[in-house]
């Protein structure tokens, strides 16, 4: 819940991760499931937490997409719910707008508004688009994936790894611990202007490097201790040799150098006085410290919690749309490849 100055009132966030973990991935049918069975606590959650009644609401903001589209489908049926008993405006959201929001949001509360022309990268499990904003709400789409999102392709490299779902996280706890350098992975060219990305070169090297050195007993044994229970870092290091933690180093590395290449690239071609970074990614530790020192223009990420998905990021994207009073209808549908540019 996110108030006309700014400020978040509550965050609730239903963390679906125990569900998918065992699966190694988003399972679309328990995702929705866990939804319905989320939505009437965590609204609950956040009013209470907010402490202020439904009733006080100026507008009820959804989702509308891109994603999976069992999971929008309740999101949007709550809400149109909501906004109809409660006679209450429905505003639509963009995710990937989402996403820039809790920059821009953050951004606000500190007093320090972003000043334009910015670009801004949205690196999630499902995304991985550069995206170029002249002006608040306007965006021209540069660069994204040709294959797998930034996300995805920990999320894969860590399940091929026998590491826990998902991958983000833990390979970015991991990857300090060993030595880039032993490993050489392949970075994608950037060919003349074209700054879109692409992460299943990478993928293939890691599944080759896996392949050339007969892993399969070490990522079966850190299957069997990872299944069904939560591993600390110290207890998966237990599992992982110096060669694997050598690698993961290196992949972490080359996903950063991917990403922090084509936003050096951006800020000489635009004149840029801002770079976002934002989605689950940007909560990675390498990748925050590397592009702040690497452009040279402000960079801004969201606090780690308000970088992978939450709600805080709907409600600040739609602000705007309620200044402007653009609502959506009860006849919205939920678009599950929405694009923002
Ligand atoms: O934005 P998000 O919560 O959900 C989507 O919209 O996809 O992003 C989740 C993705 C997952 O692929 C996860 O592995 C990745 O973000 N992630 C990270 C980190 N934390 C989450 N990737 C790298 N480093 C992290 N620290
Ligand atoms: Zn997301």
């Amino acid at each position: 819940m996110v108030s006309a100055d700014a400020r978040v009132l509550s965050s609730v966030v239903a963390s679906q991760l125990d569900v998918h973990a065992r699966y190694g991935g988003v399972v679309p049918e328990l995702a929705s499931r866990e939804h319905v069975r989320s939505i009437v606590p965590v609204v609950r959650g956040a009013l209470e937490q907010a402490g202020i009644s439904a009733t006080q609401l100026a507008a009820v903001a959804v989702t509308e997409g891109p994603g999976l589209v069992g999971s929008l489908l309740v999101g949007i049926t709550y809400a149109k719910a909501m906004a109809l008993a409660l006679e209450k405006p429905l505003i639509a959201v963009n995710h990937v707008e989402g996403h820039i929001h809790a920059v821009l949001l953050e951004a606000r509360q500190q007093g320090l508004p972003v000043q334009y022309p910015a670009a801004a990268l949205v690196a999630s499990g499902g995304h991985s688009h550069i995206f170029l904003m002249p002006s608040e709400g306007a965006y021209t789409l540069l660069g994204k994936t040709r294959d797998d999102a930034a996300g995805e392709a920990y999320d894969k490299v860590a399940k091929l790894l026998g590491f826990g779902y998902p991958g983000g996280p833990l390979i970015d706890q991991l990857a300090p611990h060993g030595d880039a350098s032993k490993v050489q992975l392949p970075i994608a060219r950037m060919k003349g202007h074209d700054l879109d990305l692409s992460f299943s070169g990478l993928k293939t090297a890691v599944l080759r490097w896996v392949e050339e050195r007969a892993m399969q007993e070490e990522i079966a044994l850190r299957k069997a201790r990872g299944s069904g229970a939560r591993l600390t870092v110290p207890e998966w290091l237990q599992v992982t040799p110096p060669g694997t933690l050598n690698l993961l180093a290196a992949f972490q590395k080359t996903i950063i150098e991917e990403l922090v290449r084509r936003l050096e690239r951006v800020v000489q071609e635009h004149a840029l006085q801002t770079v976002i970074v934002t989605g689950g990614v940007a909560a990675n530790r390498g990748l925050r410290q590397v592009a702040t020192a690497r452009l040279p223009v402000r960079v801004l990420f969201p606090t780690p919690a308000l970088s992978t998905d939450n709600a805080a990021m709907i409600a600040a994207g739609a602000f705007p749309k309620w200044q402007r009073q653009q609502f959506a209808s009860l006849e919205m549908a939920a678009k599950a490849s929405l694009t923002l540019a």
